[in-house]
């Protein structure tokens, strides 16, 4: 009993990754160490003084790393979709990728080394390198965005971009430093910012291979760093230019895909010498898709997705057609759920025939957008003007008998199908939903009798009475 508690009580100390005040706590880390990772290459190579804030930071981030190491041991890892939350496997885990690292960027070690062999003027141009240990805690920086990401929802593409971005920045400013280290620049000022301004120009110049050749090498190691940088700034500078362009198109992938598309669709046509007015509503089509539901196909991503998870997807992605149609404002969830499940998104050109008089029916319409014209077989007549909210082709469904009348739309039309199965299964289950179908299939046919429009001029039903 006593064993069971103290074991509930001590798994319930683990700090799972997603709590806010973890996430609030790594986002302090993220920012002690690139400020670490910027400043601390500055200060060794610009032989900055060392003032008693400098001492104060140092006990800071001590602090910091510290707390951090600790907060590791008792943070759940995930693994897949599970948590590890024992904390003996924890600390396996920690001990086996990033202990050793953490420990060694969290000692002092400048601080210590100072106290122990004492400063001179000469022993601190060696003692500073050992500020480097905090450069360590960079290898948490992949961990520490990818938080970000999963808190802002930033797309892969987008954090890719900006974490090549930031190393390239962070690596162009090493080499500055470095270039200052072993050698400096020409320059009278004894400026920081002038010094600096003038070795990340350097920096820039060599990586890009553009090579001015206003700034160079000093001594012999500045000519073998140079030489260095130049083969490898020619490498990783060919990888930008022949990655940018991936790294842009993967910063939003459905445009991407979609314009990919576009060019295989218009070579096609072309291809195919269809004439340029049929090729216009080819592409008035596809501009309309795009800009209607962002040319993603939502069956088939939405078959990709596991059941209970599928159907609170298609609820959310429709809820805009839900909030249209005035009966399922107020319709039980249950029954939302199954229908969306079962609609099926279809595109409709201007002036094109969604039903025709006489046909047989399988299935019924949903107007998401657009408008609609339901009339008489000859098209002289019309019954009624429909748009979004409203259905149609339900009346041969649930009288069991042809088309009742013509609907033809006016512009472009976003229609929901609900096949003639489902919307049966939907109509016995849902005794409401079926009384309100009847009610509306028998105004209809009200409205449709001889003699009636020719009063009314057009129908009684509009959307707001759906
Ligand atoms: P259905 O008969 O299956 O196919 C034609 C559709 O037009 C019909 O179902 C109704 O949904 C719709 N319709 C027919 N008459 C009217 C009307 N008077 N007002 C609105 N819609 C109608």
């Amino acid at each position: 009993m006593f064993v069971q508690r103290f074991s509930d009580e001590y798994i319930a100390m683990i700090i799972y990754p997603s709590n806010p005040r973890r996430e609030f706590w790594d986002f302090i880390v993220l920012v002690i160490t690139v400020y670490v990772a910027i400043v601390v290459p500055v200060r060794i190579a610009l032989n900055y003084h060392y003032s008693s804030w400098f001492y104060l930071f140092e006990i800071i981030v001590t602090f910091i790393f510290s707390v951090d190491i600790y907060l590791n041991f008792n943070t759940a890892i995930k693994k897949g979709v599970k948590y590890i939350t024992d904390k003996k496997e924890i600390a396996k885990k920690y001990k086996a990728k990033g202990l050793a690292m953490d420990i060694l960027s969290a000692i002092p070690l400048f601080a210590v080394s100072a106290f122990v062999f004492g400063v001179t003027a000469q022993s601190l141009q060696v003692l500073r390198l050992f500020e480097l240990n905090r450069l360590l805690k960079l290898h948490r920086m992949n961990h520490l965005l990818d938080i970000w990401r999963k808190r802002f929802q930033i797309n892969p593409g987008t954090l890719r971009l900006l974490n090549f971005i930031l190393i390239l920045a962070l690596v162009s400013h090493w080499i500055a430093c470095i270039w200052i280290m072993i050698g400096g620049v020409r320059t009278d000022s004894k400026e920081y910012g002038e010094i600096y301004s003038l070795a990340i120009y350097w920096t820039v110049t060599t990586i890009a291979t553009v090579g001015y050749g206003d700034i160079t090498p000093q001594n012999f190691t500045q000519r073998m760093f140079a030489i260095m940088v130049m083969i490898v700034g020619a490498g990783s500078y060919g990888f930008v230019v022949g990655n940018i362009s991936s790294l842009l198109a993967s910063v939003d992938v459905v445009k991407a895909s979609y314009r990919k598309k576009m060019e295989e669709i218009s070579a096609f046509l072309n291809y195919r010498s269809i004439p340029a007015d049929m090729q216009n509503k080819v592409h008035e089509y596809y501009d309309h898709i795009w800009e209607s539901r962002l040319g993603h196909d939502e069956s088939t991503m939405l078959n990709e997705i596991p059941e209970p998870l599928k159907s609170d997807i298609a609820l959310f992605m429709r809820q805009d057609l839900i909030k249209k149609v005035p009966f399922f404002v107020h319709a039980e969830e249950k029954l939302l759920k199954d229908l969306v499940m079962s609609l099926q998104p279809t595109v409709y050109l201007p002036n094109s025939y969604v039903i025709k008089k006489g046909e047989t029916g399988s299935c019924m319409y949903i107007i998401s957008t657009g408008t609609v014209d339901v009339v008489s077989e000859d098209e002289t007549t019309v019954y009624a003007t429909l748009r979004e909210g409203s259905f149609v082709g339900e009346m041969a469904l649930v009288l069991d008998m042809p088309r009742t009348a013509t609907v033809k739309t006016r512009e472009y039309c976003d229609v929901y199908i609900l096949d003639k199965s489902d919307f049966d299964k939907i109509l016995e289950k849902y005794p409401d939903f079926a009384k309100h179908i009847q009610k509306i299939t028998k105004e209809r046919m009200h409205a449709m009798a001889p003699g009636r429009q020719d009063e009314t001029g057009k129908s009684p039903l509009n959307p707001e009475t759906n």
